[in-house]
This record gives C-alpha cells, structure tokens and sequence, in this order.
C-alpha cells in the first residue's frame, strides 16, 4: 500500500523505514530541511540501532521517499500516519500546534478518501477533534476516516518493537477504516486489538503510565531498603516471579527520563484533571520520580561531604543505554546539580557526548570511561550501558584518586567491588567497601 507520514522523528522515520519493510511504499515528510538533506544521504539524525542499514535499505529500495511538502503526503498514501511532536507545555499539557497544522493541510489538500491516522501520543480526545478540524477545513466533498493507531516503540529497540510488536492497537470508528488498517498490519504476526479511537488513545497513555507507576514503585521500595537494610533486587527478584506483577520495569534507580514517560504522565494527570477526576495517584508518580534523583544528589553530598572543587566522574549522559537521547535525562539534571555545588566534572558516554557539549560546553568530555575517572574523588553511574559492566573494576579504582563509586542503576559488579574494597553506594542496598 501507499503510505504517508508527517512528522519524521523518532516514531515517523521507524514507522516510515519498518513498513518500507514490510512491504509498503512510504512517504515521510518533515518540515526541517537539514534533516531532509540527511535522510536523503541515508543518514539518520538520530542514534537507533539498524536504523541506517533501513533508511539505506529502502532508499536503495525505491520503497521509502521524503518530501518538505505536507500537501505530497496527503497526495501520496491512501492512510497518513500523522507522528509530529507534541512537546509539553509548563503545566504538563500537550502543545497540540503541530498536530492541528497537519490536520489543517490535509483538509485543505483532500482530493479523495483518506484515512488520518494518529500515532504520536496525544491526549485522549484528541481524535474527536482532529475529525472536527478536518471537517472544518475541507474544500470539496472528499471523504475522510480519523483513526488511533498508538505507537509502543522503545528508544534502542525502536526497530524490533516496530517488526515485532507485542500487539497493535487500533482505534477506529468505521469499518472502512478498520479494514484498511487490518490491512496495513496485515504482515505483522501479533495480535490486533481493535477499539474505539478514544480507548485506543487512553490505552496509549495508560500503557505508559502503569510503566512508570511500576519503576516508581521499584524506586519507592528502593528507599524502604535502605531504610530498613534490605536489598531492592532481591525483593523485586521476588515479586517479579509472581506472572501477575512481572519483572520488567521494576529497576530501581535515578528515575526514569526520556521523551515520552514524564510528558505522559503529566498529561494523564492534566486531562483527568480537566475531565474532574482526581489524578493524585498519576501525579505522586511524577514528583516522586523527581526526588529520585533529589537524593540520589543528596547521597553524594552526605558521602562526599564538601562538594565544591571535587572532581566527578559521571558514566552514561543517556536517558537510558542504547540512544543518544538526552530528554529528561537523569545524567544531565545531576550534572547541574553538582555544577552549582562547584564540583568539577569529567563525563563519558559511549554515544550522547556530541549531543551534551551542546548544552555543556565547559565539561571535560573523557576519551573513554578509565579517562572519566582519572584522579576524580568519585564516580557516578547514571546510564548502565552494557560496556560499563564488562569494565574491569581494579582499572576504575586505579583511575580514581578515591575508590568512592554511586551507582545509579545498580549495574556494578557489587562482588568484585567488595574484593577490590571499591565504596560502593548502589540504590535500595547498603553501602559496600571502606569507610
Ligand atoms: C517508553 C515506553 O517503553 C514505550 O513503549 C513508549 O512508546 C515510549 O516510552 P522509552 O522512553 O524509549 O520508551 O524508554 P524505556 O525503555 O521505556 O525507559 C524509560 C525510562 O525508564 C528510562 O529512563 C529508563 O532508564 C527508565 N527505567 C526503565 C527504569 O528506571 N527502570 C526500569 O525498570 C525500566
């Protein structure tokens, strides 16, 4: 089928590139011409992995194109998958601009049947008005279906989440668009869960919520270990077996970041508020998440004693390992922290350093994790990217001026730490090493 998609950031271009695929022709537009010209070179502007090998797969394919010109998309693709941001607003409300101007363009460039088809994370309700706005603005008489189809994609596992999906959802309320839908997800081997557009745009956010209730949750736990001298692992070890809570998603540590969790739930929270539902359970996910790191900070401080003019390493700048994404990242709210205290700050990650000297041109920017820490009076672990594992711990003490390690994600080798007699301060577990 002939697919369009507005908006080629993360969620448009993996949808772009993992339905070229499966088999469809797609065109993806965006508006920032400097991101145009990369992709049309085949280079991503962001870091997914086996994103370039796509992109390049299927420009050499024929079967993925870009435009600047929203007007091609609606030409273009029976169904237009509309995937633009929708960034928050100070009080946690989505900014709706982009999503309203696509929707305008399409209505005044419908020439014939077009399915819309919303896949950012919008607001529940934001299909009924995508409808009236494109009724509002329609020249002719063509017709138009508004449909829900959420995107559950991950950052670094963007493109297997997208092949293989645990199941997709679509909200619609015609048959037409059910069935041109079915169609599109026709090669994908999970099951398809079809409901209204608005339970399909409340699953989204709903999904997303419950996931970081759930790491709120760990995090909560984490500070009744330390209070009370048990080991958060081992209780979420424990609960994790039990099929009805899982394990995914109970790690404890400095909070969780990223694009799409903290906007989320502040929009959960802010359209039940307007809707008159108490959303008090939604927002002690978002403060408690910030006071994550709150002590994670006030830890340092309390183990470190004098802030000012130390020199600290700091591991991983990521939100999470395996992306280059420094939205809501842990890493760089420490980093203003400890800035403020006047500690100096020698800092490393395999992938988002470009992305960090942007915001944080006076930090000193490792060669590699040893580098990091060489003559610093401690680390900190913010991002547990899988080459910080593997690293052999008596280099890290070696480098360091004091063996005094935190670290934020629970990713260190706590055996090896103590045979080294390395300090170190995990979360939701005492201490380890000397004094
Ligand atoms: C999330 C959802 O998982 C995805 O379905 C949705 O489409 C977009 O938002 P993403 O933001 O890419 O994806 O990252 P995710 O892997 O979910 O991690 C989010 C944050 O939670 C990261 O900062 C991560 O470090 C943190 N996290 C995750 C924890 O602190 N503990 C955990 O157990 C899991």
């Amino acid at each position: 089928m002939k697919l369009s998609v507005i908006g080629s950031g993360h969620v448009g271009l993996v949808t772009g590139v993992c339905f070229a695929e499966k088999g469809h022709e797609m065109l993806c537009v965006d508006h920032d011409t400097e991101k145009l010209a990369r992709l049309k070179k085949g280079e991503s502007p962001f870091y997914e992995p086996g994103m370039n090998e796509l992109l390049q797969k299927h420009l050499a394919t024929g079967r993925l194109k870009f435009s600047g010109r929203t007007e091609d998309a609606v030409e273009f693709g029976q169904a237009i998958f509309i995937c633009v941001g929708t960034p928050s607003t100070p009080r946690g409300k989505a900014d709706m601009t982009y999503i309203e101007k696509a929707a305008q363009t399409i209505a005044e460039n419908l020439k014939e049947y077009r399915l819309v088809i919303e896949k950012s994370t919008v607001p529940i309700q934001t299909g009924e008005r995508l409808k009236r706005t494109i009724a509002r603005y329609v020249k002719g008489d063509a017709q138009f279906d508004v449909a829900s189809n959420p995107e559950f994609l991950r950052e670094g596992t963007a493109i297997e989440d997208t092949l293989k999906p645990d199941r997709v959802v679509i909200g619609v309320d015609s048959a037409k668009a059910e069935a041109l839908l079915r169609e599109i997800y026709a090669g994908f081997n999970c099951p398809i869960v079809v409901t209204s557009v608005g339970s399909a745009e409340l699953i989204k956010h709903a999904s997303n919520s419950f996931l970081a209730l759930k790491i709120t949750f760990a995090n909560w736990l984490a500070r009744l270990c330390e209070a009370s001298g048990a080991d958060v692992e081992q209780v979420v070890h424990g609960m994790g077996l039990d099929h009805r809570i899982g394990r995914h998603f109970l790690n404890a540590g400095i909070g969780y970041g990223g694009s799409c969790f903290p906007k989320d739930v502040d929009a959960l929270a802010h359209i039940a508020e307007e809707l008159r539902v108490d959303a008090s359970l939604i927002r002690l996910i978002s403060d408690t998440n910030k006071s994550q790191l709150q002590r994670f900070y006030e830890k340092m401080e309390s183990e470190l004693w004098v802030l000012n003019d130390k020199t600290i390493a700091i591991w991983g700048l990521a939100f999470k390992p395996n992306t280059d994404d420094l939205r809501e990242a842990p890493a760089l709210r420490l980093i203003d922290m400890l800035k403020k205290a006047g500690a100096k700050l020698r800092v490393h990650d395999p992938v988002a350093m470009p992305n960090t000297r942007k915001v944080h041109p006076d930090l000193y920017y490792a060669r590699d994790a040893i580098d990091a820490c060489a003559g610093a009076d401690a680390l900190a672990v913010c991002t547990e990217w899988p080459q910080y594992r593997e690293l052999d711990l008596a280099k890290v003490k070696a480098s360091l001026r004091v063996p005094i390690v935190f670290d934020g994600r629970n990713c260190l080798d706590r055996k090896r730490a103590a045979e080294l007699n390395i300090r170190l301060l995990g979360i939701g577990k005492g201490p380890i090493g000397a004094q």
